[in-house]
């Protein structure tokens, strides 16, 4: 299997390039759009052709390089179906399959950080967007974020999949690359509560600053602009 986890240095984003072989079909989950020629570069490279990108749900602090490699790829472009974007092409449900050639991704239902945040299944290893990070969780101050939603989705879905699954989250800040269910369970000290009162009641008293370029990133995200066009 071809699997590349790419960051942006910016917005500690983590990208990924998925297939099943060179030469066969791909996906690419959370792209940055500065790194468009990149991605287009390591493609070509793995004669591979991009035919799906997902986002896990709208991104608030970079530009989503979704529109771009539809553009120059004519790959469709995927979000779950509580997304507020206009220009995806397939809004997916909790459940639903993703396919491409010899690779499957389930897609669960993960709000609490945004109401449309999805994490997607793909055997030994789940792609958590912002919904649970190595040690950390995504806030839930914003975008319709949910403090008990993401008490639901972490405890009663995530930490629900067997506990070797690898986790792949959206962003890191500390250089730490994936994890594991069961490490998040034992060692994330936000998951150390015994109720989803005690969970909201961190979560709510954060206070965290605003992403920096969260007043433009979510409107560009959501109408499928670059920062120019908006
Ligand atoms: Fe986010």
């Amino acid at each position: 299997m071809i699997f590349n986890q790419l960051f942006d240095d910016k917005s500690s984003t983590y990208t990924y390039v998925i297939a099943s072989g060179e030469g066969r079909e791909a996906l690419i989950i959370d792209p940055v759009i500065e790194h468009t020629e990149e991605y287009i570069k390591l493609l070509e490279n793995l004669k591979l052709k991009l035919v799906k990108v997902i986002d896990t749900h709208i991104h608030a602090d970079h530009i989503t390089g979704l529109n771009e490699l539809s553009k120059r790829t004519d790959c469709s472009k995927i979000m779950g179906e509580h997304s507020k974007s206009e220009v995806i092409d397939l809004k997916i449900k909790d459940n639903e399959k993703i396919e491409i050639e010899k690779i499957e991704l389930t897609a669960i239902y993960t709000p609490g950080h945004t109401d449309c945040s999805y994490s997607y299944l793909m055997n030994d290893r789940v792609f958590t967007g912002d919904t649970l990070l190595i040690n950390g969780t995504g806030r839930t101050d914003f975008q319709n974020g949910n403090s008990y939603d993401a008490y639901e989705s972490i405890f009663n879905r995530l930490l629900k999949l067997p506990e070797n699954t690898f986790v792949y989250p959206a962003h890191d800040y500390n250089g730490k690359k994936h994890s594991t269910i069961r490490d998040e369970k034992n060692n994330n000290p936000r998951l150390q509560v015994n109720s989803k009162e005690e969970y909201a009641e961190i979560m709510n008293n954060l206070k965290l600053a605003n992403p920096k370029m969260m007043d433009v990133a979510v409107p560009a995200n959501i109408k499928g602009l670059t920062l120019k066009e908006l």
